[in-house]
């Protein structure tokens, strides 16, 4: 079932000389999640923070840390992220040989799970898994950058995965979170929500105008 909007700022778009302060600014604002992308340079051309930043950002928000890791191979980072106070961690498919291994692994770090899943990559590949997750988020960008244009294509994905969690709910499986993420603006946000997404990430859509923005930026998003 669709539950309440949630928003997950992506802090791509923060100041990154005052990391700490963005991260409490969009406490203060009202946000549900922190979004935090991890890139390597590798299964994305952008490299960004490691768990040591992770770790120095958990002491000024208490909300859940949506560790975002777009890094190949995956397996032998996601304990360094979940040490450094991740809450959710959410992979890529494509950046290890063994999916299911890879969500075993987050669980087993006392972590919950999530599957990003690329424009190109389609809804089927989390059926399988579906019993171990906790999110799953539909790229509407490719990813690697903030202030990309939503790829319209998307809120198909988010229908059809609408419908394959919602089936898995009523059969007696656990919620799980379904988030988009990429060209997050107040009108695709609306979108989205049509479709059957309860998880927003947006960079560039939070941090625009500056902290004293913040709030109001947020409650656009979520609907007024
Ligand atoms: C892209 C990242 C996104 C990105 C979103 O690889 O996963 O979280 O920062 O940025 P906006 O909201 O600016 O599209
Ligand atoms: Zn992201």
């Amino acid at each position: 079932m669709q539950q309440p909007v949630r928003i997950a700022p992506s802090i791509l778009s923060a100041d990154f000389a005052r990391l700490g302060e963005e991260v409490r600014a969009i406490d203060a604002a009202g946000c549900d999640y922190v979004h935090i992308d991890v890139m390597d340079g590798h299964f994305v051309p952008n490299i960004t923070i490691g768990p040591q930043v992770v770790a120095a950002l958990r002491p000024h928000s208490a909300k859940p840390f949506d560790v975002h890791l777009m890094i190949a191979p995956v397996d032998p980072y996601v304990a360094a992220f979940a040490e450094a106070g991740a809450d959710i961690v959410t992979v890529h498919p494509e950046a290890g040989y063994h999916l299911h291994r890879t969500l075993q692994l987050v669980k087993a770090c006392g972590k919950k799970a999530g599957v990003s899943l690329n424009p190109a990559t389609p809804v089927s590949v989390v059926e399988p898994v579906l019993g171990e997750l906790d999110l799953v988020l539909v790229m509407s960008v490719n990813p690697g950058f903030g202030g990309q244009s939503f790829i319209p294509q998307s809120l198909e994905k988010i229908r059809a995965l609408r419908r394959m969690i919602d089936a898995h709910v009523a059969a007696g499986g656990r919620p799980i979170d379904l988030e988009v993420d990429g060209g997050i603006n107040r009108q695709t946000a609306v979108a989205a929500v049509q479709a059957g997404a309860d998880v927003l990430v947006a960079g560039t859509a939070t941090f625009q105008g500056g902290p004293a923005a913040y709030a109001d930026n947020i409650r656009a998003l979520r609907g007024g």
